[in-house]
């Protein structure tokens, strides 16, 4: 056996993998977030240190607890998140972007708590763009065969919509799931299909997420040999 659960394939790989869900501050109590429960990016890393690699979980707002083995990076909001994946990157063979990032933040930042009136509408929200982290690590790779691997949460057209978002990203491999309300999120399973920029296609059939974990590896490990 040289690849699969158990086998040390990764030993000697650095890999950095970035969990959960940015939370975008809009005054001391309040934020825009999302529903990612951080759950899959765990299973990325639970897997990847069985597997021998030295792994760097970034984690965003999960309340997971620590998984064994890793380093663990706390970061808040995606401008966080970003400075936090653009220096484990600069080390790293394979980063991995798990987590669920705000595509937009609130323009300003309220330093009091927000307070309504009587007979006042709510004023609007104002957004600005976040960065796009995954296609900036994949723009920028610094270190000659690393690899980048995203994940895309489509509602719709899944697969017409993720092969479109791996060529956009410029990602090696693009994890592709269907989400809603009762889909994935907050789930201890998950059902996907891997796309590859080579062409490749690999589905995984709903299971434990570590199972999808490991396909992920598996397929990371042979672009390795
Ligand atoms: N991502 C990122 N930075 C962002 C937004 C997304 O790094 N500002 C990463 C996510 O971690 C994920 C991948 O990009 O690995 C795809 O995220 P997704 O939200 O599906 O893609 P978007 O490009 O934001 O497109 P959409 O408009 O469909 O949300
Ligand atoms: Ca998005």
């Amino acid at each position: 056996l040289t690849r699969g659960p158990g086998v040390p394939d990764l030993a000697g790989r650095h890999v950095v993998i970035s969990a959960g869900g940015t939370r975008e501050p809009l005054d001391p109590v309040r934020y825009l977030g999302n529903r990612s429960s951080g759950k899959q990016g765990y299973a990325l890393a639970r897997t990847a240190v069985a597997r021998g690699a030295r792994v760097t979980l970034i984690e965003a707002n999960t309340g997971l607890p620590d998984p064994a083995g890793a380093d663990i990076v706390r970061a808040g909001t995606a401008v966080q998140l970003r400075e936090a994946v653009l220096e484990a990157a600069a080390g790293a063979d394979v980063v991995v972007m798990a987590a669920a990032v705000a595509d937009f933040r609130p323009a300003a930042y309220a330093t009091g708590k927000i307070k309504k009136k009587d007979g006042q509408e709510p004023a609007p929200i104002e957004l600005v763009r976040n960065p796009d982290i995954l296609a900036e690590v994949a723009a920028g790779r610094v270190r000659p065969g690393q690899l980048v691997v995203g994940f895309a949460a489509e509602t719709d057209d899944v697969l017409a919509n993720g092969r479109e978002k791996l060529r956009r990203k410029g990602c090696d491999l693009l994890v592709v799931n269907e989400v809603g309300e009762r889909k994935t999120f907050g789930s201890e399973e998950n059902e996907a299909v891997v796309l590859a920029a080579d062409g490749g296609e690999t589905a995984v059939p709903y299971g434990p997420k570590e199972a999808l974990a490991d396909t992920v590896w598996d397929l990371v490990a042979a672009r390795f040999r």
